[in-house]
């Protein structure tokens, strides 16, 4: 059956490989960059390669909440449902810190606006078949400042993307649990991909990138899953792994969640 699935920071890296590999499987893909040009360059690529014609794109720059707001509409407007969210779009290296709000530039990006997103999109995806939300996590996971993701104590790049990857992490652990129809997992999708985040951070890459495509199209496609709401799939080791402590502490994720409420409000 084909799906509608629709891929967060699909311009690029793993993102745009599984997007290719699903078109190719016949699926509707809904490709989201932050760059128009680059978003329409993905779009004419992955159409060629797949030979599949129903390829739409989105823009918005998921450091700016507004704009994921505004995309969200945009999306309700055109799409009646939703069977796969791909919450893969995330930044490393960045020249700047801070978000336009003054936040943590690395919680907003690979954290709130994917929240706030799925939020959204929630009554499409609650009306899509078999429907699976799959957050891109990492095996970099830390314990939140919550000063730090305010933008009020500086710590380091390392801190702030694993800080950031763990919010992930322990909210798809509690959406899966409120939303049971649903198959919720995060995903570290493998460390040190050949792709710009990792070449760009760490100067050398340990896997090739389609270790992360694959297991992204993995995900999305095989039954195998469906058991598996709520649970961390780590690539490093092929297996569904115990994710960092704080995604089973109950306090710690109401506290999560009730401070990024209001910072989506
Ligand atoms: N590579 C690894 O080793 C590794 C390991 C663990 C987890 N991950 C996670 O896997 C996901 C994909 O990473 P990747 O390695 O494929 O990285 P990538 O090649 O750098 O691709 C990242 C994608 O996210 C988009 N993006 C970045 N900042 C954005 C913003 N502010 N607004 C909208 N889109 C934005 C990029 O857009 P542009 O094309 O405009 O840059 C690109 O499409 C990320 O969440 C990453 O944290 C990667």
């Amino acid at each position: 059956m084909q799906k509608n699935i629709f891929i967060t920071g699909s311009t690029d890296g793993i993102g745009k490989l599984a997007a290719i590999k699903l078109a190719t499987e016949g699926h509707n893909i809904y490709v989201h960059g932050r760059n128009k040009d680059k978003l329409d360059a993905a779009i004419l690529e992955i159409k060629k390669i797949a030979n599949n014609k129903n390829i739409h794109g989105f823009v918005a720059d998921l450091s700016d909440l507004n704009a994921v707001k505004q995309m969200s509409i945009d999306i309700k407007s055109k799409l009646t449902y939703i069977d796969v969210l791909i919450n893969n779009a995330g930044v490393f290296k960045s020249p700047i810190a801070l978000s336009k709000e003054g936040y943590d530039l690395r919680f907003v990006v690979n954290y709130l606006a994917p929240y706030l997103l799925t939020k959204e999109l929630l009554p499409l995806i609650e009306k899509g078949s078999n429907a699976r939300i799959i957050n891109l996590s990492s095996a970099a996971q830390s314990d939140i400042s919550y000063n730090a993701m305010l933008g009020k104590q500086t710590i380091n790049v390392n801190e702030s993307y694993a800080q950031s990857k763990l919010a992930l992490t322990m909210w798809s652990h509690y959406l899966a649990k409120q939303y049971k129809e649903l198959t919720v997992i995060a995903v570290n999708p493998g460390s040190l991909l050949n792709t710009k985040m990792a070449n760009e951070a760490y100067g050398k890459h340990w896997s090739p990138a389609e270790k992360g495509g694959d297991i992204l199209v993995d995900l999305v496609l095989s039954d195998e899953h469906k058991s598996h709401s709520g649970d961390y799939f780590d690539n490093d080791s092929g297996a569904y792994a115990s994710a960092h402590p704080n995604t089973y502490n109950e306090r710690a994720v109401e506290q999560l969640i009730e401070f990024s409420n209001k910072l989506i409000d």
